[in-house]
Order: C-alpha cells, then sequence, then structure tokens
C-alpha cells in the first residue's frame, strides 16, 4: 500500500530532460519542493541510471520509469538488476500474467516496488480499436489492475479517469500513480486523459505524476509548490 505522510510526498517530479547536468540542475532549483522524482527514458538513454543511485543517495526517492516488456527470463533479470539501484518504483507494461509473474519474481526479496503500467495517457478509445483492442480504456485500465494486483505488483499507472474506479473495484491495497496531470491553464501537450491534481486526488490516486507543466515553467519551484498545495487541499 501508498506510503506517504504528506502531500509533498505524492508529487512526482519527470525528468524529462535531455542530460544528466540538466536534471542535476533542475533537482537543485527545485530544492526542498520536492522529494520524489522519475528519470525515465529520455535520461536514461544519456546516462541517467546513474542519477538513480546518486539522488537516492541523496535521500531522494526515484521512480525507474522503464515501462518494461519482454520475455520472462529478460523481464526478471532486468528487474532484478534494477532493484540495486536505489529506485523506489520501477514501471513493467500491464498486459499479460508471464511479464508480471517474471517481474515479480525479479523483485521478489527487495524494497524495489513495481507498477504495472494499465494503458498509457496518451491513447484513447481510437488508438486501441487500432490495435484490434474493442475495450474502452477505462475497462482495459480495470483488467490490466486487477492483473497487476493479482500477480502481486505493489500497484499501477493510471489516469485520473481510472482512479475512482480501480479504487472503488479494488480497494485500498493497490497504490495508483497518476500522470496527465493538469491544471486547466496548462498545456496538453501528447496527453489525451488529462484530469486535474484536485480531481485526480479525490478520485484516490496516491501520486500524482508531473513532468512538462513544472520543468517546462518559468518558475519550476513555484509551479512545484502549487501542485503540492493543490494536493494539500484535495485531502484537506
Ligand atoms: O510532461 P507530462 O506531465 O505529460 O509527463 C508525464 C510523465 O509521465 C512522462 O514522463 C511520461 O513518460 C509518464 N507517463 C505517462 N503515462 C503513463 C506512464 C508514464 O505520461 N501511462
Amino acid at each position: 500500500m501508498a506510503d506517504y505522510a504528506s502531500a509533498r510526498e505524492r508529487l512526482i517530479v519527470g525528468l524529462d530532460v535531455p542530460e544528466v547536468d540538466i536534471a542535476r540542475a533542475m533537482v537543485r532549483t527545485l530544492g526542498d519542493a520536492v522529494v520524489f522524482y522519475k528519470i525515465g527514458l529520455e535520461l536514461v538513454m544519456r546516462g541517467g541510471l546513474g542519477l538513480v543511485q546518486e539522488l537516492a543517495g541523496q535521500g531522494l526517492k526515484v521512480f525507474l520509469d522503464m515501462k518494461l516488456l519482454d520475455i520472462p527470463n529478460t523481464v526478471e533479470k532486468a528487474v532484478r538488476n534494477a532493484a540495486v539501484s536505489g529506485a523506489t518504483f520501477l514501471t513493467v507494461h500491464a498486459t499479460d500474467r508471464k511479464t508480471l509473474t517474471a517481474a515479480a519474481q525479479g523483485a521478489a526479496g527487495s524494497k524495489l516496488k513495481l507498477l504495472g503500467v494499465t494503458v498509457l495517457t496518451s491513447i484513447d478509445a481510437n488508438d486501441l480499436a487500432e490495435q484490434g483492442i474493442t475495450r474502452s480504456p477505462q475497462d482495459l485500465v480495470l483488467d490490466r489492475a486487477r492483473l497487476a494486483h493479482a500477480c502481486g505488483l505493489h500497484g499501477i499507472v493510471a489516469s485520473g479517469h481510472e482512479a475512482k474506479r480501480v479504487r472503488s473495484t479494488l480497494g485500498p491495497g493497490l497504490a495508483i500513480v497518476t500522470p496527465g496531470i493538469r491544471f486547466p491553464d496548462n498545456a496538453t501537450g501528447d496527453q489525451a486523459r488529462v484530469t486535474t491534481p484536485q480531481s485526480a486526488i479525490a478520485d484516490g490516486a496516491d501520486y500524482l505524476v508531473v513532468a512538462r507543466p513544472i520543468i517546462a515553467d518559468p518558475s519550476p519551484r513555484a509551479a512545484a509548490l502549487r501542485f503540492v498545495e493543490a494536493i494539500a487541499s484535495a485531502t484537506a
């Protein structure tokens, strides 16, 4: 289950920047406004894995967003190696039982918590139809959340649109991590299923993942604090 004591601990800032030095500078700029960071594919492709250990060594929490999907042997061993990086969360696509079971085996005995990616927040019903999937994004998220839960994952990644249904169906035992968070005055970008921080929290999200509305803001620290305040106001 989710473990956080304050609104600040529920905000995860995505370090979606091209270089480790830029990421380090962003962490310095954000200062004590942010205690949880997400390192994803963009940064990992340029030395970002080392930053996981560096930030964890500074007492910060790190979400390693690798969205793994491969044959079970590869997934299990990748997760086992990731478990020694100091990351708190690691993502794996929650598309099938074999992948999720292998991931859970790889994380067994470690402190690493696995999150199943249900349906990317950039994907809508038309994109699913193109893949031959006729289920709605909401139904598919619930199916995959159920599977992730059954396979022993700590939580899932889902948009605010599905958080309420996942929470009411699966109860409090599964952490819900929600990207696609925007204030009404933020640009949506490539996200299709966006929600405000207040509604995502009210609907049951445990953690909010925010990147561009903070890191591309002219005042990133003030932008981060605005999200922290919104989380606090939704829980007050
Ligand atoms: O800039 P923005 O706030 O849209 O960034 C959202 C972050 O969350 C990105 O790093 C993206 O890769 C990640 N993410 C997502 N949807 C998912 C899983 C992760 O947007 N389903």
